[in-house]
């Protein structure tokens, strides 16, 4: 393999090793790729972002950056890694997804680690241009969303990070909600399967469980059902309410971020 690695990144490679492990565990990251996350983020990263992801001249503090806040499992953070933002000073980088989500398992710990996922108290959160943020919701969001109807008042609600953790992961990101237990949030949001028998028969209802080998839905009812799975038998169908805000997590930018959450907290 090739070093090429700057003195700061030296430093970061003694530093970076430093996460603890109750920080790790908090986190519930693999902390197998938390370990390969600090080789290659001292590697790719430290010379600009510091060796501890606190920032350096011309490089901002990743523990702080509400986009990594925000992130889960690389959603937000994959595409600034993969693009890059080359006329702002950040590259596009050449990493393997691996090294990319091995990257985001360390940096999650070390906001867990500075208990920011918490703590911190979202002051750039409306930072936004609430009118930018209406365009942007008048072309991405009314197809589902009304800000006189289902979303009005939204800005009495929430304080603006719930708020912005609302928007960007309705199913149970934001604030303490991470490490992978999926919350419902309501019955709109519950995401539904129906599964044709191969008698033709058809059992719907919202999902329990989904994976290779079984299905499990509870009916309108209440009643739960199971099947074994083998291929394509029996057919299953999943529907997700919320399949929009996760295809959109990816397309949004900073500035789109921080100017629709300005929007919506405008809506009293
Ligand atoms: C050559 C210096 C440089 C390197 C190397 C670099 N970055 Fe950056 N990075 C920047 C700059 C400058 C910005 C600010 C861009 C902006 O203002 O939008 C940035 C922005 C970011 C952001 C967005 C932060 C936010 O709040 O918007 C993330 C995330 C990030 N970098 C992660 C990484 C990771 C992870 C690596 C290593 C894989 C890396 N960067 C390597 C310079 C660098
Ligand atoms: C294809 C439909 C669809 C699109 C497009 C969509 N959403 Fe949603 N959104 C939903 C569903 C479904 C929910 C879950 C509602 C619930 O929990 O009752 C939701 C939840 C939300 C919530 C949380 C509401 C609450 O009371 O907690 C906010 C805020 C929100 N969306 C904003 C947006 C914004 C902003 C956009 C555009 C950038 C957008 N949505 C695009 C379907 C959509």
């Amino acid at each position: 393999m090739i070093w090429v690695c700057l003195p700061t990144c030296l430093i970061a490679q003694k530093n970076s090793e430093s996460a603890s492990p109750a920080a790790i565990a908090g986190s519930k990251e693999d902390p197998q790729a938390v370990e390969r996350g600090a080789k290659a983020y001292a590697d790719n990263c430290a010379g600009c972002h510091g060796p501890k992801a606190r920032g350096n001249v011309g490089a901002p503090d990743l523990v702080r950056s509400l986009l990594v806040l925000d992130d889960e499992k690389g959603i937000l953070i994959g595409p600034v890694i993969r693009n890059g933002r080359p006329d702002a000073g950040m590259p596009k980088l050449n990493l393997t997804e691996q090294q990319i989500s091995d990257i985001v398992a360390w940096l999650h710990v070390q906001t867990y680690a500075a208990d920011h996922r918490t703590t911190y108290e979202f002051l750039d959160v409306l930072t936004g241009d609430a009118k930018k943020g209406e365009v942007y919701f008048n072309q991405n969001c009314t197809a589902c969303h009304s800000a006189t109807g289902d979303l009005k008042g939204i800005g009495k609600r929430y304080d603006p990070f719930t708020l912005q953790g609302r928007w960007l992961q309705p199913r149970g990101g934001g604030r303490g909600g991470r490490g992978g237990e999926a919350v419902q949030t309501s019955k709109r949001a519950a995401i539904t399967v129906t599964v044709t028998l191969g008698s033709g028969q058809t059992v719907s209802g919202e999902l329990v469980r989904l994976d290779d080998f079984n299905v499990a839905l509870r009916d309108a009812a209440g009643e739960y059902h199971s099947y074994t799975r083998s291929g394509e038998n029996p057919k299953v169908e999943v529907h997700d309410p919320l399949k929009a805000h996760t295809d959109l997590l990816s397309k949004y930018t900073d500035p789109d971020i921080h100017n629709v959450t300005a929007y919506l907290a405008s809506l009293k």
